[in-house]
């Protein structure tokens, strides 16, 4: 059978393997949230907007006749990828997710490891610091109850309502970033803190690369667990395993 691949986009890395597998001559389409106002180009159709939960993908699975997934979200998206693995099994349609491994901490890091969104808002009690606060449009919301620090946020979309935060700033920009821009951002707002979420990959490591030179310390929020699924850091070995899972790529 002519294979028909889903990919769970909305990252760099499912941009760049919609680009191998449409380079490969691969059938599919790739799917986003909706969450920013203009995706970035895609090398697969694009459809966007939520499934209606695990059962809803599930739906979709057979009525689209998909022969493979790939779940390629950022790892923070945990519901979505969840929903993939119960979908899959439901369905019985084979599942890949493309990864990214966890930044690790080095001797030159000064990070506090929080297990979760809400670690971090406490790690924030005390004093006033000046703090980039890369943690997302959607959770925002959460750091509210620490209105005494200035917040640095660096958003995809400009805010569509008012934020709740006294004293903030907003860059609007999309990765990926480099490190002498956000050496630049950092030393300009002076910030002293940076809270992150542990995304991996490099598009948005520069911030911590930065917090690295700077000396400066890092709230880094652990990533969230997600069911065991077949999982590669390699957008190769998606190539490969579409190959033995029965697609005719000649890899
Ligand atoms: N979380 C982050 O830090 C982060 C950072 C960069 C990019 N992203 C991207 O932004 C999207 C949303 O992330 P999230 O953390 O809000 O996800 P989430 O909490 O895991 O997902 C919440 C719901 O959003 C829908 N959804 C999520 N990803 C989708 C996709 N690729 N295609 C269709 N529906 C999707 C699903 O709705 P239904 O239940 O209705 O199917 C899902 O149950 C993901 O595609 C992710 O790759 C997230």
């Amino acid at each position: 059978m002519e294979p028909n691949l889903l990919v769970l986009g909305g990252t760099l890395e499912a941009t760049r393997l919609c680009r191998a597998l449409a380079g490969a001559g691969l059938r599919g389409t790739v799917s986003m949230a909706g969450r920013v106002a203009r995706p970035a180009d895609q090398a697969l159709p694009l459809r966007i907007g939520g499934f209606g939960g695990a059962e809803g993908l599930a739906t979709y699975l057979r009525a689209q006749r998909i022969t493979h997934v790939i779940d390629a979200t950022h790892p923070f998206a945990a519901q979505m990828s969840a929903n993939a693995v119960a979908a899959c099994r439901a369905v019985d349609v084979p599942l890949i997710a493309l990864t990214r491994a966890p930044w690790g901490e080095t001797a030159d890091d000064h990070w506090t490891r929080v297990p979760g969104m809400a670690g971090a808002v406490a790690a924030l009690g005390g004093a006033p610091r000046r703090v980039m606060l890369a943690v997302g449009r959607m959770h925002l919301p959460d750091f509210a109850v620490q209105p005494q620090h200035f917040y640095l946020l660096r958003l995809v979309d400009p805010p569509e309502a008012r934020l709740d935060f006294p004293d903030h700033h907003v860059v609007v920009d999309r990765g990926p970033f480099g490190l002498e821009g956000d050496l630049a951002l950092l030393r300009d707002h002076a910030i002293d803190l940076v809270v992150s979420k542990n995304s991996g990959g490099t598009g948005a490591f520069a911030k911590i690369a930065a917090a690295r030179e700077l000396g400066l310390p890092v709230i880094m929020i652990d990533r969230p667990s997600i069911p065991a699924r077949h999982e590669t850091h390699e957008v190769e070995e998606v190539l490969r395993w579409l190959d033995h899972a029965g697609t005719d790529l000649g890899v």
